[in-house]
């Protein structure tokens, strides 16, 4: 495919990660409760199946979300006054048009630079937004934003969009170290805006990841099928069960595969023996949901002040705008 322009490549173990991502799933498979880090859910067809959850009708964060973009991206066009935007877990950046539309409009931008670890989701949405934006540098990286971010691009007043409620899938020891390295890359002046998810009455969370269609079903199963593919693995994805519930001491969503019958795979590329009694089960993400206080408290102690925070009508979805402090 033709690029209109240069991708920057650092998935590839290269030196300046922290643990490569086989090391990663090797730990994960073997801590209690076994876990899978949610990196394997997105190859092109766990992409398709997280845009198709996008669209369900109980899945509500999505639109949410664009309608606090709609409503307030002016305005944080105008208080960053960002030369830079960059976008971490960007997918196929659909939201971000809100957002850049501002930009664009408001006059401060020169440059996009969107980071993800689907490859090809990336490129397709880079060369959507390089169609609509020709005045724009779009500079797409594959990578990873958990070993990445020092490569990310410097220069003017940036500002790094984490939208989606991504962060909400990070355990909360590593959502610390994740912000305290994002934190130590920015330069002061420079800004956050994050994306959450916030805590809600629990029939409308557990619905949103336990879907009618079982689309939600599909996208965690997806991840066995990765490790299959990509670590010459045998797991029998059949003989999970999905199993979806609310943690209301961690205030977060528990999405599991429960084995049915006993499991004995191999994963080759690990050289590991997968082995699981009937009922064990793998964790395979979590989807924190916050509170307005103490997300900004959080932020604050790593680093980020003078915060804005907008939710939607429903207050259902929030996005915090933050600047790094001197
Ligand atoms: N920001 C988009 C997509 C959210 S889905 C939205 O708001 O709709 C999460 C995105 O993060 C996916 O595109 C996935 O490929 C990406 N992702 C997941 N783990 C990642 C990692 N470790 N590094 C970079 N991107 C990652
Ligand atoms: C990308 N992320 C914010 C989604 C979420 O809601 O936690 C991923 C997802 N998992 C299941 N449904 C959606």
């Amino acid at each position: 495919m033709n690029q209109p322009f240069e991708t920057a490549i650092f998935d590839n173990g290269s030196i300046d990660s922290r643990v490569d991502p086989q090391t990663e799933l090797f730990r994960a498979l073997r801590s209690h409760p076994r876990t899978v880090p949610p990196r394997w859910l997105y190859d092109d067809r766990g992409s398709e199946l997280y845009s198709q959850i996008t669209r369900l009708p109980e899945y509500y964060q999505t639109e949410a979300e664009r309608s606090i973009l709609e409503a307030n991206a002016a305005t944080i066009a105008e208080i960053t006054g960002a030369t830079t935007v960059i976008e971490l877990g960007s997918g196929t950046s659909d939201k971000t048009r809100t957002l850049l539309d501002a930009f664009v409009a408001h006059g401060s931008i020169n440059r996009f630079a969107p980071l993800d670890v689907s490859e090809a989701t990336l490129i397709e949405a880079a060369a959507m937004l390089g169609r609509r934006y020709p005045d724009l540098e779009v500079a797409p990286v594959v990578g990873d934003f958990n070993r990445h971010l020092h490569r990310l691009p410097s220069g003017g007043t940036r500002l790094v969009a984490f939208l989606g409620g991504t962060i909400g899938n990070f355990y909360q020891e590593e959502r610390r170290a994740f912000l305290g390295v994002l934190s130590d890359v920015l330069e002061p002046g420079d800004w956050l805006l994050l994306g959450v998810d916030l805590v809600k009455p629990i029939d409308r969370l557990v619905a949103a990841y336990n879907d009618s269609q079982g689309v939600t079903d599909a996208f965690i199963r997806n991840a066995l099928t990765v490790i299959n593919r990509e670590l010459d693995g045998n797991i029998d994805v059949g003989n999970f069960e999905y199993v979806p519930f609310w943690d209301g001491r961690e205030e977060r969503i528990d999405m599991r595969l429960r084995a049915c019958e006993p499991e004995h795979a191999r994963i080759e590329a690990l050289d590991l023996d997968l082995d699981l009694e009937a009922g064990e089960e793998l964790r395979i993400e979590v989807s924190t949901k916050f509170r307005q206080d103490k997300l900004l408290t959080e932020l604050t102690e790593i680093g980020f002040a003078d915060g804005e925070f907008f939710t939607d009508a429903a207050g259902d979805f929030g996005l915090a705008l933050v600047c790094r402090q001197a």
